[in-house]
């Protein structure tokens, strides 16, 4: 699995699978399922009221929490500084981990100051529990906040971002302070498997369109995750790493 340097030092993979309303006993299948595949990234949230069965996944692939990556989130209504470090107890218990490799603020909130709720994700950082902390849904300038008051690289931003849906300057701005860009949605929940103009770039290398708009985010350093329930879509969408796009199918697609 090809991987990307974060600013903490630590490796990234490029792909992971998206978990959000993957639930349940599907939950858990899935996430087997990915594993046992080759992925090593997992995406998931307070939220998604999942961690337990991406843990139950996790274990039912045999392969060792140390080889995946595994990132959450912490929901915006609980970004006060106590509220952190609760749903971040609950959240690596949910996961039965020691351990996330990435912590992200899911969501800004303007009623609770970054200072607050950053300084309870340094506090996890420093105490090994977040291998990475990092931000999602963030503007330039609350970056530039985040950096300012963080003592921990902040290492990502999970932003929505897919062909047809790019944030140049916001892109650029990330890039500028080795922020790792994470692109969710990146399949536009599935509408990608219908671009017609993904489709026939795709013709030329035996792909589909939705493993068109994948390459395209990774061979920019992009992170994907996609989430897929099918055997088919998983394999489909790990399959991005041994063909790439040109230049000017690049440019086209951005
Ligand atoms: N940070 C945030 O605020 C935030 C917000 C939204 C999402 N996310 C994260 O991003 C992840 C992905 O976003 P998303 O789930 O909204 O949308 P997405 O990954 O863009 O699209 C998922 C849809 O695409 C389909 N699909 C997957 N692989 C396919 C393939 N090879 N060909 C055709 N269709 C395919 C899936 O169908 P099947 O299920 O039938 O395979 C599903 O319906 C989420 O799961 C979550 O982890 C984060």
């Amino acid at each position: 699995m090809s991987v990307i340097e974060l600013a903490s030092g630590h490796a990234m993979p490029l792909l992971g699978l998206g978990t959000w309303q993957l639930r349940g006993d599907e939950c858990t299948r899935v996430v087997q399922m990915a594993l046992e595949m080759g992925y090593r990234h997992l995406d998931t949230a307070y939220n998604y009221k999942n961690q337990v069965e991406v843990a139950r996944g996790l274990q039912a692939s045999g392969i060792e929490r140390g080889e995946v990556f595994v990132t959450t989130k912490i929901w915006p209504d609980a970004l006060q500084y106590e509220q952190v470090h609760r749903q971040f107890a609950e959240c690596v218990e949910q996961l039965a981990t020691d351990y996330v490799d990435l912590l992200l603020v899911h969501w800004p909130n303007e009623a609770v100051p970054l200072a607050e709720t950053l300084k309870a994700f340094d506090e996890i950082a420093a105490s090994g529990r977040a291998r990475s902390i990092g931000v999602s849904n963030f503007s330039p300038a609350l970056i530039d906040e985040a950096r300012e008051v963080a003592s921990a690289p902040i290492v990502n931003n999970q932003i929505e971002l897919h062909v047809g849906n790019v944030d140049t300057a916001l892109l650029e701005h990330c890039r500028a302070h080795k922020v790792a860009v994470t692109a969710y949605r990146p399949l536009a929940k599935g509408d990608a498997a219908d671009d017609a103009v993904l489709a026939a770039i795709g013709e030329r290398y035996g792909k589909s369109a939705a493993q068109v708009a994948l390459r395209w985010l990774v061979q920019q350093g992009i992170v994907a995750i996609p989430k897929a329930s099918s055997q088919g879509h998983l394999r489909a969408n790990m399959d991005i790493f041994d063909w790439a796009l040109d230049a000017e199918q690049m440019q086209r697609l951005g």
